[in-house]
C-alpha cells in the first residue's frame, strides 16, 4: 500500500491523505476538532451519561487519533473502556510517530502508548492503562467477526463516494447486531441515503449538529 501523506489541518493537528482512496483521513477543518465532536462527544460522552464502563468498536483505526482521544477521555472521566478497532491497511509505527497528536492534546506522556497501539500484536487484548483495554483487528470490515457486544460504534470509514461498499445494508446489519440495546453508531456522514440505509436495518436516527464545516452528523440508536 502506498504510504499516506501527512498534512496539517486547520486546527493545527495532522491528518493523512490516502493515495489509494484519494481522500483524507479527517476533515480539513481540523482532525482533533472532528474527532472530539463526532466520536468523543456525540458517541462516548453520550453513553457516559448512563454507563461508567463502555465497549467501543471503531471502524477504521487509521492514524489512531480516535483511540488516543478515547484513552485521554477515559482518564479524564474515569471510565473503563474496552476498545476494539478494525483496520484493513495499517500505517507503520514510524509514520504514526510523525503525527503531532500527543503534543496538540497535551498528553506527551501517552506517546509511547500511542505508538504501542500501532505496533502491538493484533487480535489480542492489551491492557494499556488501568482503565483502557485495546484490541486491534487487521482485516476488512466485511470479514470481521466478533462475539463481543458494544455500546458505541465509531463508524469512521472513508466517505460513501470513496468506499460505497462499506455503507451498505449488509454492513450496517452486522454492526447493528453487535451493538447492545441502547447502543449507538456515530458517523460524521449525514447523507440521506446513509440515514435511510441505517433506518432500514432497525436504527433510530438522530440528525445532530455536525463538526466545523458540516451542518449535520448522524447518531443511530438501537432501541
Ligand atoms: C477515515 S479513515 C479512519 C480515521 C481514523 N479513525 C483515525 O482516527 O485516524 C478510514 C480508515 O478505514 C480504513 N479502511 C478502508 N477500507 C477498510 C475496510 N474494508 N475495512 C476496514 N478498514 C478499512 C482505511 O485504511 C483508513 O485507515
Amino acid at each position: 500500500m502506498p504510504t499516506p501523506q501527512l498534512f496539517e489541518t486547520e486546527d493545527g493537528s495532522h491528518s493523512l491523505f490516502s493515495d489509494l482512496y484519494k481522500v483524507s483521513y479527517h476533515s480539513k477543518y481540523g482532525a482533533v476538532q472532528e474527532t472530539a465532536h463526532v466520536f468523543i462527544d456525540a458517541g462516548l460522552n453520550f453513553q457516559r451519561q448512563r454507563l461508567d464502563s463502555i465497549a467501543v468498536l471503531e471502524v477504521g483505526f487509521g492514524s489512531g487519533l480516535n483511540a488516543l482521544m478515547t484513552l485521554q477521555a477515559a482518564q479524564k472521566w474515569n471510565l473503563k473502556i474496552l476498545y476494539h478497532t478494525i483496520e484493513s491497511n495499517p500505517i507503520s509505527p514510524p509514520v504514526a510517530n510523525q503525527l503531532n497528536y500527543t503534543d496538540i492534546l497535551d498528553v506527551s506522556y501517552l506517546q509511547d502508548t500511542f505508538i504501542q497501539m500501532h505496533s502491538l500484536a493484533e487480535n489480542k487484548t492489551h491492557q494499556l492503562s488501568d482503565q483502557f483495554q485495546f484490541c486491534k483487528w487487521i482485516g476488512k470490515l466485511e470479514e470481521f467477526k466478533t462475539t463481543e457486544l458494544f455500546d458505541v460504534i465509531y463508524f469512521d470509514a472513508f466517505a460513501p463516494d470513496s468506499q460505497p461498499e462499506l455503507w451498505t445494508e449488509a454492513v450496517f446489519q452486522s454492526l447493528y447486531d453487535c451493538l447492545k440495546p441502547q447502543g449507538v453508531l456515530v458517523t460524521y456522514c449525514a447523507k440521506g441515503v446513509v440515514k435511510r440505509t441505517l433506518k432500514s436495518v432497525g436504527f433510530e436516527i438522530d440528525a445532530i449538529p455536525g463538526p466545523l464545516g458540516k451542518r449535520e452528523m448522524t447518531r443511530a440508536k438501537k432501541n
